[in-house]
């Protein structure tokens, strides 16, 4: 058992996720092999410094117990151990690991990969696609259990990388070119990833989760996320969805279903079914979705999210309707 790794996040985050996002507590297969590879790398390492150590001690400890006599020391070969011991002997281990290292991170989904889903980065959140299910969604994904899925990556404005440590190692999302990753969960759980690459000011604050299923459950999520928003069934969340209409919202997002169509910022339709909110940077609750309406930059300085002037009211009138988005 490894111990938990310190990853800095706050308790009520940290009981969203299964376990650490760690390389070393493996979910699945391919994450199994960068883990095996990096225990590997662990033991040659130790081996090599241990071996070093030696040769380094054991002509003190040889001259300690050597009677004393006068003259030249005995020759040493030097040509030989510059050779065998500075060149060849690390150019071995390091092909070698090198070898091992290309079968770990070859990034070609299985052959017979069925479900593909693009993953968009954004200056500082992940937009979600599933092209053959025409789901649309932010900072989560959802897989079925036991089949490798294929991940296209793209950026729209610079380059962050996409890393699920339990599931797979990092892969750049670089603008103007289509990366491809790809993830498998062998057992149901919540894993979380994060930005790999430094994308700017709020890098840190730019993860999402993946939440492995069983194939009925998935299932369930693709059927509910391809609906458009249930109309306002009550008269308060008829208000609430009145005020954000008629708010800034609509020019940055879009709910399926009203007249919302922004693309600047993530897909709401179904916004109250998410884990997270500003990717993954707060629990989804209502006091957290009234603090990050009511002043975004306190919580991700630079965000491009704006504060919209709202009143106690129509904040939450807005949080009514943003809630019943399930
Ligand atoms: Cu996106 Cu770092």
């Amino acid at each position: 058992m490894i111990p938990s790794v310190l990853i800095g996040l706050p308790a009520q985050l940290r009981v969203l996720y299964d376990r650490d996002p760690s390389v070393f507590s493996p979910a699945g297969p391919r994450a199994a092999r960068l883990a095996t590879l990096g225990w590997t790398m662990v033991v040659v390492a130790t081996i090599v410094f241990l071996f070093v150590l030696t040769v380094l001690l054991l002509p003190l400890w040889r001259r300690r117990n050597a009677p004393l006599v006068d003259g030249p020391a005995p020759p040493v070969n030097e040509r030989a151990w510059v050779l065998y011991g500075g060149a060849a002997a690390p150019a071995l281990v390091l092909a070698g690991i090198f070898i091992l290292t290309l079968g770990a991170y070859r990034s070609a989904a299985p052959a017979g990969t069925t479900l593909t889903i693009e993953v968009i980065g954004h200056q500082w959140w992940w937009e979600i696609r599933y092209p053959d299910h025409l789901v649309q969604t932010a900072n989560e994904i959802h897989i079925p259990v036991g089949r490798p899925v294929k991940i296209l990556l793209r950026s729209v404005d610079v380059i962050h990388s996409f890393w699920v440590p339990n599931l797979a190692g990092k892969t750049d999302a670089i603008p103007g070119i289509t990366n491809t990753s790809w993830l498998e969960a062998d057992e149901p759980g919540t894993w979380r990833g994060t930005c790999a690459e430094y994308c700017g000011m709020q890098h840190a604050h730019m993860a999402l989760s993946v939440v492995a299923q069983p194939e009925g459950e998935f299932a369930r999520w693709v059927q509910n996320e391809r609906a458009t928003s249930a109309p306002p069934s009550d008269s308060a969340t008829l208000d609430g969805e009145h005020v954000f209409l008629t708010s800034q919202c609509v020019y940055c997002h879009t709910v399926r279903g009203t007249q919302a169509t922004g693309t600047i910022g993530p897909d709401l339709t179904h916004l109250a079914s998410r884990l997270t909110l500003a990717s993954g940077t707060l629990p989804n609750t209502r006091g957290n979705l009234a603090g990050w309406i009511e002043n975004p930059d306190r919580i991700k300085p630079g965000t491009k999210m704006p504060a919209v002037p709202l009143d106690a009211a129509q904040l939450q009138a807005i949080i009514t309707y943003l809630e019943s988005l399930k």
